[in-house]
């Protein structure tokens, strides 16, 4: 009876063995897959910062791309970041951790990570720390709200006018040029949810946080000198819509100064 029972144990376990070892490239596809994440955020499982920052740089690869679709980067983007929860991140805990408003009526800025085709920042900002109008040249942006909440517009440049107006203050004189600004969103962003940009639509942008706010960005390239150089602030009459026309701002922007 015995030696029945250990030889049926034997024949079924060599077709287990058969069966498992079939199995074993899934499993181990599975194990590697269930590392991507951290554990669960909610009822979903959210993805770890190495994860996080493989799916980010293998989709920041595409820009080198012919024809690169930056609307469906963005999307593809947003659908990563949504599997994230930075507070888990060590990285994020520890910047978070160490954080001191210095300075005032400023945002301030701590840096993730960064390459050539992309960075990832925290920005961290108090009640009222706005930041106005300005443009992302050949860039495009997407920016997950962690904490807080900020009031978030963005623009498209509609036309470049002819109109020039030079200001002097005290021995400096400044060229400012005027554009149509065409308002593409306006909302509040809360925890959790995206707002983004692309090179041509909703590029130019400003933020308003209504609360002490802590906010993700993804910007694709990663900043440079040229695109430092050519960031562009820009004064916006709010007030009404240029000539009647639905959603049509006029903005300001420093052409020149000497
Ligand atoms: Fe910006």
């Amino acid at each position: 009876m015995d030696n029945y029972q250990r030889r049926e144990f034997v024949k079924l376990s060599l077709a287990s063995f058969a069966a498992v070892a079939l199995q074993l490239n899934g499993l181990s596809a599975l194990g590697l897959n269930a590392n991507k994440f951290n554990g669960f955020s909610g009822t979903k499982p959210s993805l770890n910062w190495e994860a996080f920052l493989e799916e980010i740089s293998k989709l920041a690869k595409t820009q080198h791309t012919k024809n690169w679709n930056q609307s469906e980067y963005i999307k593809a983007v947003q659908m990563v970041l949504l599997q994230c929860n930075f507070p888990e991140f060590d990285n994020f805990k520890k910047a978070t951790a160490n954080y001191k408003d210095v300075r005032k009526n400023w945002f301030e800025h701590e840096l993730l990570h960064k390459e050539i085709d992309f960075q990832i920042s925290l920005l961290q900002f108090e009640k009222g720390e706005y930041i106005s109008h300005h443009d992302h040249p050949s860039m495009c942006g997407v920016i997950k709200m962690v904490t807080g909440n900020a009031l978030v517009k963005n623009y498209s440049i509609h036309e470049l006018l002819e109109k020039e107006e030079t200001k002097t203050y005290g021995d400096k004189s400044f060229v400012l040029k005027s554009c149509l600004i065409k308002k593409e969103n306006e909302e509040i962003l809360l925890p959790n949810k995206i707002s983004s940009l692309t090179e041509s639509e909703g590029n130019i942008h400003s933020l308003m946080p209504n609360e002490f706010t802590q906010l993700v960005d993804i910007f694709t390239p990663s900043y440079n000198e040229k695109s430092d150089k050519e960031t562009k602030w820009f004064t916006v009459n709010e007030t009404e819509p240029f000539d009647g026309m639905n959603n049509i701002y006029e903005a300001q922007y420093l052409k020149s100064s000497s």
